[in-house]
């Protein structure tokens, strides 16, 4: 085993020690056995060890899992499903707001949860159960909710981006596409976080299961840039502080 210490100061473990393994289980093993290197050879003077990781460095070493990636997409969502329930209770309560925010919300539940997370949900997961004969029904199940939460993002796209909301007709239709979606997603994202995703890893191999990890990471950051997961939290949060609702402590009772 050889050690050697790049320009930045990491250290890293003589790749040829782990050679078949995809590039995620890889680094995990890297990683590890750094930490076990600092251990039983403590005579080894890293560059710079007092060194904190900048934030950059942190999302650069970052290297996660299928179901935590998708997880953490499910995360994005639970935020807009916020960002719907302030528009919905602003709609019920005949408060005048700014259309323009529930546009950008839509746009986002469009190109990053339905074009890029579903879809890897439909390409990946979903075939990959139906060839197990797992979870089957479930899986029709979320499909099914997957077409239907296109068709009200959709309507909610449309009605937010009409300029004037003072027909009562169109408040109500977009309320009620609102409250339908929220009331489908909550439980259709419960039950992938609880029962999907954690059987997902018992049908593939270890192998097949981190090089799909790998696979997510780079078609996200196709899609959306580099580190393109934390731009659309940007995103999110640029929304939720135009709202008023992005100061977390604000949910705290009282
Ligand atoms: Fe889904
Ligand atoms: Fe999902």
């Amino acid at each position: 085993m050889s050690i050697s210490i790049d320009r930045d100061g990491d250290t890293k473990i003589e790749e040829k020690l782990m050679p078949a393994l995809p590039s995620t289980r890889r680094r995990f093993l890297q990683y590890t056995s750094v930490a076990s290197a600092a251990v039983l050879v403590p005579a080894i003077s890293f560059a710079n060890p007092q060194k904190p990781p900048s934030a950059e460095k942190t999302r650069d070493a970052e290297e996660i899992s299928p179901a935590e990636d998708l997880m953490r997409e499910h995360g994005v969502l639970n935020r807009i499903l916020l960002i719907y329930d302030h528009h919905l209770h602003m709609l019920t309560t005949k408060q005048t707001f700014d259309g323009s925010v529930l546009v950008r919300a839509a746009d986002i539940v469009r190109h990053f949860v339905e074009e890029y997370h579903e879809k890897l949900e439909e390409d990946f997961l979903f075939p990959r159960f139906r060839k197990a004969g797992k979870l089957v029904n479930l899986v029709d199940t979320l499909l099914a909710q997957h077409k239907a939460g296109r068709t009200l993002t959709a309507k909610i796209r449309e009605l937010a981006g009409v300029a004037t909301l003072k027909y009562v007709s169109d408040t109500d239709k977009l309320a009620d596409a609102l409250r339908a979606f929220l009331h489908m997603y909550r439980p259709h994202e419960a039950r992938e976080d609880t029962v999907l995703f954690p059987a997902f890893r018992s049908i593939v191999s270890p192998h097949e299961y981190y090089a799909l990890g790998d696979d997510f990471e780079k078609k996200e950051d196709e899609l959306f840039g580099d580190e393109g997961f934390f731009k659309v939290v940007d995103q999110v949060a640029e929304l939720e502080k135009k709202l008023g609702i992005y100061d977390l402590a604000q949910f705290t009772p009282k």
